[in-house]
Order: C-alpha cells, then sequence, then structure tokens
C-alpha cells in the first residue's frame, strides 16, 4: 500500500492524533466483530444480550453471554495493529486512543492513554451497592449476587439506550477538538456518539482517515481512505512515521 503524499505530510508535522476503533482492529486477534456476514448481530439479538432490559429480565443468560466474552478476549491476544498504536504514541505531543470496544486489548498492548467510550468487559459492579467485581468471573456456576448486598451484578458496559461515562466522553471529545488528525481504525461508524466524533475533528480542522477492510458510511467523509486490514496498514504507518520523524519524543 502506498502512503499518499498528503497523509505523509501530515505524519511528518501533526501534534495532536486521535484514532478511533472498533471492532475490526480486534477481528486479527480472532475476537467477532459485531456487523457484517459473520458478526455477533448476525447470529444474536442485541435486544435480547446488550441492554438493561434485557438483563434485568434474564440477568444469568445475559452474564454468561459477558462470561463467554470474557474467555474469548482473555484467550486472545493483542495484534499488530494494536501494537503499531503503542509505538505510534511515543511520536506525537499527544495521542489519545478512544475505542468502541471493551476487549481491554488496547490496555493489554501497553496503550497509555485511552478513552473506553463503551466500558471494559473486565469490569463489574453490584446495581445495589456498586460493590466493584473487576476481573471476576461470573461462569454457570457462579454466582450473578454481590456478597455485600446481595444485589445484582452487572458488567461496566455501555448497553444500547445507555449514556456513555461522561469523563470518557470528555476525554474523546477534546481530544477531537484538538486533533490535527484522526485515524478511525476498524469500526463501521453507525453507532452515536462515537461516530460523530469524526465530525468534531473536521469542524476544528483536523484531517479524517480511515482503515477498513471495506467502505463504510465514512468512507466519503474521510481526507484518506486506506483500504487493508488494521494490522497490515497500521504497521505501515508506524514505519512511515519513524522513516518521516526519526527518533521517538520519549529517546530524545
Ligand atoms: N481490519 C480493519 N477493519 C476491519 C477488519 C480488519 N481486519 N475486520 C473487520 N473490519 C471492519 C469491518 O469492515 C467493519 O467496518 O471493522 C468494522 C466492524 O464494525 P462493527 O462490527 O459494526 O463494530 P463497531 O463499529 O466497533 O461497532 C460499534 O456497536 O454493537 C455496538 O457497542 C458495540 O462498540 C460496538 C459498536
Amino acid at each position: 500500500m502506498t502512503i499518499p503524499e498528503g497523509l505523509q505530510r501530515i505524519l511528518a508535522t501533526a501534534n495532536d492524533v486521535v484514532v478511533l476503533t472498533g471492532a475490526g482492529i480486534s477481528a486479527e486477534s480472532g475476537i467477532p466483530t459485531f456487523r457484517g456476514e459473520d458478526g455477533l448481530w448476525s447470529k444474536l439479538k442485541p435486544e435480547e444480550l446488550a441492554s438493561f432490559d434485557a438483563f434485568l429480565s434474564n440477568p444469568e443468560l445475559v452474564s454468561e453471554w459477558y462470561q463467554h466474552r470474557r474467555h474469548i478476549t482473555r484467550e486472545s491476544k493483542p495484534n499488530a495493529a494494536h501494537t503499531a498504536l503503542v509505538e505510534m504514541e511515543k511520536y506525537f505531543r499527544r495521542f489519545t486512543v478512544v475505542t468502541q470496544n471493551v476487549d481491554n486489548l488496547h490496555r493489554r498492548a501497553g496503550s497509555k492513554n485511552i478513552a473506553e467510550l463503551h466500558g471494559n468487559i473486565e469490569r463489574n459492579y453490584c446495581l445495589g451497592c456498586r460493590k466493584r467485581y473487576d476481573g471476576a468471573d461470573f461462569d454457570a456456576n457462579g454466582s450473578f449476587r454481590c456478597s455485600k448486598c446481595g444485589g445484582l451484578i452487572r458488567p461496566d458496559i455501555v448497553w444500547f439506550g445507555e449514556m456513555l461515562p461522561a469523563d470518557q466522553w470528555d476525554v474523546a471529545e477534546t481530544a477531537a477538538a484538538t486533533a490535527d488528525v484522526m485515524f478511525v481504525v476498524g469500526t463501521s461508524a453507525v453507532v452515536y456518539p462515537a461516530a460523530e466524533l469524526p465530525v468534531t475533528v473536521r469542524r476544528s480542522g483536523g484531517k479524517i482517515v480511515e482503515v477498513n477492510i471495506e467502505e463504510t458510511p465514512l468512507t466519503g467523509f474521510a481526507d484518506f481512505s486506506l483500504q487493508g486490514s488494521a494490522s497490515n496498514v497500521l504497521s505501515e504507518i508506524i514505519d512511515k512515521i519513524k522513516e518521516l520523524r526519526g527518533v521517538a519524543k520519549d529517546t530524545e
């Protein structure tokens, strides 16, 4: 893949960079995406598994589904795309990873400045007393009831119809409003308010680079659309950054 001249100039001169990631960045780690022919939502109904009502009406089913997804994410490893973002962080004044993913892979890869818009599958809390059960397991024989107050324990995930965590959204929006460039990696760009962030970047004069294996509703809006897998494209991007910018800032 050739990196366009215009994008090379941005890679050479940008100071503040934000990356918006979706399920596609973790696809090569073996974690299923949501949409597309073999996505989760082509087999399961989100309203039956990823909503507060679904949880209240069947806490066992929902908790076991998240436990199943936790097993998958724990078996997975960050891939070259996650690692490329950890490398990229060293070359810019400000570098923020805004993720819609709950799989904890950016954190495990070593990214430092992360806004988790939709929560994190490794975090849970009691609905009654908010006692935390982070990293806990809720296998079929596990209890979904709080040991302190007997309340229901829920995953710290943003379900459909729920508000995003305000502090995470603030980080994401501030990063977008001050970014010279936003990389949008592996997202279908159809779920709001995350899908609004590229508009915030553009409104503040920043450029949009989309990285995806196929076109999305964002493709026509992006300044650059790099078609390919996240691991291949981001590996080429970080190699080009090293060529253009020399020594990483933390080794100067
Ligand atoms: N490299 C780059 N992009 C990829 C790859 C890959 N290897 N594999 C798949 N993709 C792209 C797909 O083309 C698609 O555009 O990743 C995108 C995945 O889209 P979705 O499955 O819709 O996932 P996402 O955009 O993260 O969904 C947003 O919806 O269900 C909710 O809360 C959930 O955070 C999720 C949100």
